[in-house]
């Protein structure tokens, strides 16, 4: 009897079914702070100085929610966090423009852009160029002419800057054309073949 007596007065056996109630209890917990935790931020004023980490993208004509941190370049937040690594990064201190996106259709050196500070401007990057059907921009077509590239790791730095270039001056001369895009470079230096393809790409556009 007195084994007995012992025994009522101890904790009941935790069991299994004890625990995965728990574990269900503790993740419908963990789940509702999850949910609820974007509405205590957003109703939490900013710091003065601080920078929404979260931030929404034009890119490519499509609204795009990413968390960037305040020191990221777009470069950064286009190749890994949005995946589009048709932007190259070469240099990654505005020497040789394989990052060159466009910006409102002004080329920018993305590399050298900070995201947060493009909240609310069209971005497209090489994606961003052909037709929803695969059509191709003209001057992409033009590179495809005039095979002006060897590696092509500069390639789409170059015609993100011929596009740009090419609204303001639809119709270049070549050595307009060699000046608009010299803020690129090519490490395989086939520049008189690039050009030849750029100038291709003007002609497509003005015939399209
Ligand atoms: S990678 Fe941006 S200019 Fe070279
Ligand atoms: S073709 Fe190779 S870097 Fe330009």
């Amino acid at each position: 009897m007195a084994d007995l007596k012992i025994s009522e007065d101890q904790p009941r056996a935790f069991t299994r079914r004890d625990l995965i109630k728990g574990v269900i209890a503790a993740g419908a917990v963990s789940s509702a702070a999850y949910l609820f935790r974007g509405a205590t931020v957003r109703a939490q004023p900013s710091a003065a100085g601080s920078v929404e980490r979260l931030v929404t993208l034009n890119v490519n004509g499509q609204q795009r929610r990413v968390d960037v941190m305040k020191q990221e370049t777009l470069a950064m937040t286009l190749r890994y966090k949005l995946g589009l690594t048709g932007t190259k990064l070469g240099c990654d201190r505005s020497e040789c423009g394989a990052c060159t996106v466009l910006i409102d259709d002004v080329p920018h050196y993305s590399c050298s852009i900070l995201t947060h500070t493009v909240r609310g401007r069209q971005i497209v990057s090489i994606e961003g160029l052909a037709a929803a059907d695969g059509t191709l921009h003209p001057v992409q077509q033009g590179v495809i002419d005039e095979q002006g590239f060897q590696c092509a790791f500069c390639m789409p730095g170059f015609v993100m800057a011929t596009v740009g270039f090419l609204k303001t001056n639809p119709s270049p001369t070549r050595e307009q054309l060699a000046h608009g895009i010299s803020g690129n470079l090519c490490r395989c230096q086939d520049y008189d073949k690039i050009l030849t393809a750029m100038m291709r790409g003007a002609e497509n556009m003005r015939s399209s």
